[in-house]
C-alpha cells in the first residue's frame, strides 16, 4: 500500500572528523552539510584523499564524527548509545563496497543471508527465501550455491549488491562500487542499482571517479577540502498540469511505492 511519507530521509550538518594519532591531528572533514531524500540516487564525487570513505562510515555509523548532526528518519544518530545504532544499522543501512568483502568459503546465498543478519533473519526459511529472491534479481540464480570464490569479479559485486538489499534498508551507501570492475561490469552493476533504485525507493549514495555514471545519477555531490562544494541539497521539481513527477516544492509529501519486486515477499514490519 502506498502512502505519503516525508520527503526527507536524512540532514548532515557540519560534519568533522578528525583523526587523532599520537603526534599529530589529521582534519578531514570540515563542516559537511547537505541532505538526501528518499528514493534518490546520488553520486558523490570528490578528488581521492578528499574524504569521501570517511563520510560513507559517518553516514554508515560505522565511525564516529569528531562533531556535528546527523538526522535520518527522524532519529539523531550521533547520540545514539552503541546497541540502538546497531540496531538501527542493521534495519536501516545497506553497504557495498569496492572489493566485494565477501566470505570467500560462503556460498552466494549464505553471504546474503549472513553478515547483515539480524537475529531475525538467521537461518530462517523466510531469511533463505528473500536472499534468493534477491539472487535471482541480480541474474545470478544459477550460482546461488556456489562458494564465492567461484564467481566473477562482476558476479561478485552483484552478490554485494544482493546482500546490501537484505534486510531492506532505506539507505544503500556504496563505496565506488564499480572501481574495481571494467567497463562491461561496472555499466551492468550500476544498472541493476539503478533499477532497485527505481523499482523499491532506496535511496543511494554512492562515491565514484566514474563521470560516466556519475551523470546517469540524478544529483552530484562535490566534495573537495573537507566540505561539499556542490550539490548539496536536492532539486525540487515543480509539479505541474501534466502531473507525474513525484517530487513536490517544500518537502511536504512523496508516494513510493515499497510493495514491488524485491521486496514484495517480504512480510517483515518495521518500527
Ligand atoms: N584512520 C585514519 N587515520 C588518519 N588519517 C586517516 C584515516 N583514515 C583516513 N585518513 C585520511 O583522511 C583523508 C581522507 O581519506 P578518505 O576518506 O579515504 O578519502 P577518499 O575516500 O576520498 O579517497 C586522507 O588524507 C587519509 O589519509
Ligand atoms: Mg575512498
Amino acid at each position: 500500500m502506498s502512502k505519503p511519507e516525508s520527503l526527507s530521509l536524512l540532514e548532515v550538518r557540519d560534519i568533522r572528523k578528525v583523526f587523532i594519532d599520537e603526534d599529530f591531528q589529521t582534519p578531514v572533514l570540515k563542516g559537511v552539510n547537505f541532505s538526501l531524500r528518499r528514493g534518490e540516487m546520488v553520486a558523490m564525487l570528490g578528488p581521492s584523499g578528499s574524504g569521501k570513505s570517511t563520510l560513507l562510515s559517518i553516514l554508515g555509523t560505522l565511525m564516529r564524527p569528531t562533531s556535528g548532526s546527523l538526522r535520518m528518519l527522524g532519529s539523531e544518530l550521533t547520540t545514539l548509545a552503541e546497541r540502538e545504532l546497531s540496531d538501527f544499522r542493521n534495519q536501516q543501512i545497506g553497504f557495498i563496497f569496492q572489493y566485494h568483502h565477501l566470505l570467500p568459503d560462503f556460498t552466494a546465498l549464505e553471504n546474503v543471508m549472513f553478515p547483515h543478519a539480524g537475529r531475525l533473519w538467521r537461518e530462517t526459511r523466510a531469511g533463505r527465501e528473500r536472499a534468493a529472491m534477491l539472487l535471482e534479481r541480480v541474474g545470478l540464480s544459477e550460482r546461488m550455491n556456489y562458494r564465492a570464490t567461484r564467481l566473477s569479479g562482476g558476479q561478485k559485486q552483484r552478490v554485494a549488491i544482493a546482500r546490501a538489499l537484505m534486510n531492506q534498508p532505506a539507505l544503500v551507501l556504496a563505496d565506488e562500487p564499480t572501481g574495481n570492475l571494467d567497463r562491461e561490469n561496472a555499466d551492468q552493476a550500476f544498472a541493476l542499482m539503478q533499477e532497485i533504485q527505481r523499482e523499491t525507493g532506496t535511496t543511494f549514495l554512492l562515491s565514484t571517479h566514474d563521470r560516466e555514471l556519475a551523470e546517469r545519477c540524478e544529483r552530484r555531490i562535490v566534495i573537495q577540502g573537507g566540505i561539499v562544494v556542490d550539490g548539496a541539497e536536492p532539486v525540487t521539481h515543480r509539479t505541474d498540469s501534466t502531473g507525474g513527477l513525484r517530487m513536490i516544492e517544500g518537502d511536504v509529501a512523496v508516494v513510493i511505492d515499497h510493495t514491488r519486486v524485491p521486496n514484495s515477499s517480504d512480510d517483515r514490519r518495521r518500527a
